[in-house]
Parts: C-alpha cells; structure tokens; sequence
C-alpha cells in the first residue's frame, strides 16, 4: 500500500489501470468504512482509499477544527483492508486556488439535512467530482447511511454524465442500532445510551408504516414523542421523504425513506431506514 499526497502522483500511478475503485472518506476509519473498502476490494483490481476532511462541506459553526483526524490509525485500517493507494491530500492541494467553481444538486438537496446545513451538500458534490476527476475510478463507493448523500451524489453523475458506477453500501450498526459514525466519539456514556433511541424510533415508524398506516404526520409524531422521552435528545428533523428527491410526503402510498438528525448534547447525529 502507498500513501499519495499530491494530484499530479496519484494521475501517475493510476494511468494505465483499468477497473479501479474509489472510496471517498473524511478519516477516522470505523467498521461502516471497513465494509465499504472491503465492499470495493471484491469488485475492483485497484483500490483506492482517500482520506480529506473537506472544509468546503462544513459551516463556520461546525465541526471542521475539531474533527477527528488519526491519520496512523486510518492508514493501518486501510492497509489490513487491502487498500492499494490511500490519497492524502492537503487543504492547499485540493483547492491551490480559492475555489469559485461548485456543483449544485437542487431539490435532492433541499429537504432533510440540507435544510439545517446550507452549503454543506454543495460542498459534498464539489469534492466529490474533483476526487472522482482526480482518481477517474469505475466504481466508487458510498454508504446509505447517508442516505441523502448517496443520493446526491448519484443524482450529479446522472445529470452530468460521469463515466462511473456509484455503488451504495448498506449500514453497519451497533448491537443496539446505532449506527456507526466518526461522531459516536463525541458522545460521552450517558449519551451513548440515549443515542440508541435514534435506530429505535426510525424502526418504529417504518414498522407502523408498513402495518398500514398511511398517515405522515401521526407516524412523525409517533416517532418524535419517542425520541422525546429520553430527556437527552433535540430532535432536528425527522421526515417521512419519497426516494428519489427526497421531498416530505404527507399520506404514504409507495416506498418512502424515513429520516432523521438528531442533537444529543454537542453532537449531531443522522440515521434513515426505508419503508
Ligand atoms: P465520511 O463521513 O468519512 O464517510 C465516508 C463514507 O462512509 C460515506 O459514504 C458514508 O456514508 C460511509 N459510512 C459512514 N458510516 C457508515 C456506516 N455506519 N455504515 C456504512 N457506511 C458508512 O461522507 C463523507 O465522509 C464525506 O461527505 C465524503 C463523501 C468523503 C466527501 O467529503
């Protein structure tokens, strides 16, 4: 495995290598990582790891200084999961100019977390088509934990006719539900064990969904008295969304997706479930 910093050396490396797969992360390598490098080193003859906390996704209030950033770990991560090339840009090596050029995906965009961090989705898709111009992979690998995410990103190589597959990885979880996150770590014991409430409440509500019930607003309102209860839990949104734009529906007729952030402390966490 060979760590990469610079563009103009990891275009070299992969110029005349067919079959490649890219798998974009921000670092702080946990198992929902480890499934999708392991996702991509089955399918592809290279692998490609990037690791680059992107500030161009994060607002002037958010986490971008204190995120977590262990960079030896990661590279051992990436090494036991045979990773041929991990690409570790700097800040000044993504963006050696201030950058006035971005992607905008709109209405996928506009719902669910987008609503509650402008800019950072515009941010995403940016990065996303520089790595993706950089690498010029295949395959590139996205997990559905971050449902909105995945679907942006799908949304911009659609619009915009990018010669790549974007391939969704479903969601590693803990025993309890939570699902795995480089922000779990903030979380301290006690808001650890509220954090559970997250997976439970999305279940709930995709359980009484496909029980019958049709009606958005008692399913939401269901499902937010739960997180309620806990006493630790601000809920930011929770949305019953149809799954392709991801606009709120109000009676639920076909396949929904459902989603929801929540503040447990200082920390922000998001999770989605399909029904
Ligand atoms: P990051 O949060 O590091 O996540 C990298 C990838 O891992 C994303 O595709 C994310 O959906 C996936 N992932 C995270 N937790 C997961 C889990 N529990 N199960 C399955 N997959 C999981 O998402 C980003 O970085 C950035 O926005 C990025 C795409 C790299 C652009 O900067």
């Amino acid at each position: 495995m060979r760590a990469v910093h610079t563009v103009k050396e990891i275009r070299e490396f992969l110029e005349s290598e067919k079959n490649i797969g890219l798998v974009p992360t921000m670092g702080a390598l946990h198992a929902g990582h480890e499934k999708l490098i392991q996702t991509a080193r089955a399918e592809c003859d290279v692998l490609v790891v990037s690791i680059f906390v992107n500030p161009l996704q994060f607002g002037p209030n958010e986490d971008f200084a204190r995120y977590p950033r262990p960079l030896a770990q990661d590279l051992e991560v990436c090494e036991r999961n045979g990773a041929d090339f991990v690409f570790v840009p700097s800040v000044q090596e993504m963006y050696p100019l201030p950058q006035v050029t971005f992607v905008d995906v709109e209405r996928v965009s506009e719902h669910l977390c987008g609503k509650f961090r402008p800019g950072h989705f515009r941010g995403v898709a940016t990065v996303v088509l520089k790595l993706l111009n950089v690498v010029r992979p295949h395959r590139a690998y996205f997990g559905e934990k971050d449902m909105q995410q995945l679907l942006v990103i799908r949304r911009m190589v659609s619009d915009l006719n990018l010669p790549v597959l974007i391939a969704g990885v479903p969601t590693v979880r803990e025993s309890d539900g939570l699902a795995l996150s480089s922000r779990n770590r903030y979380l301290n014991a006690e808001e650890r064990k509220a954090a559970s409430a997250l997976h439970r409440a999305l279940q709930e509500a995709a359980n009484r969904i496909q029980a019958g019930e049709q009606d958005a607003a008692k399913v939401r309102q269901g499902a937010v008295a739960l997180l309620n209860d806990s006493g630790m839990i601000r809920v930011e949104y929770f949305e019953i969304v149809d799954p392709v734009e991801l606009q709120p529906v109000d009676t639920i007729k076909g396949p929904v997706r459902i989603a929801a952030a929540i503040w447990i402390g200082t920390t922000r966490l998001i999770d989605n479930v399909s029904a």
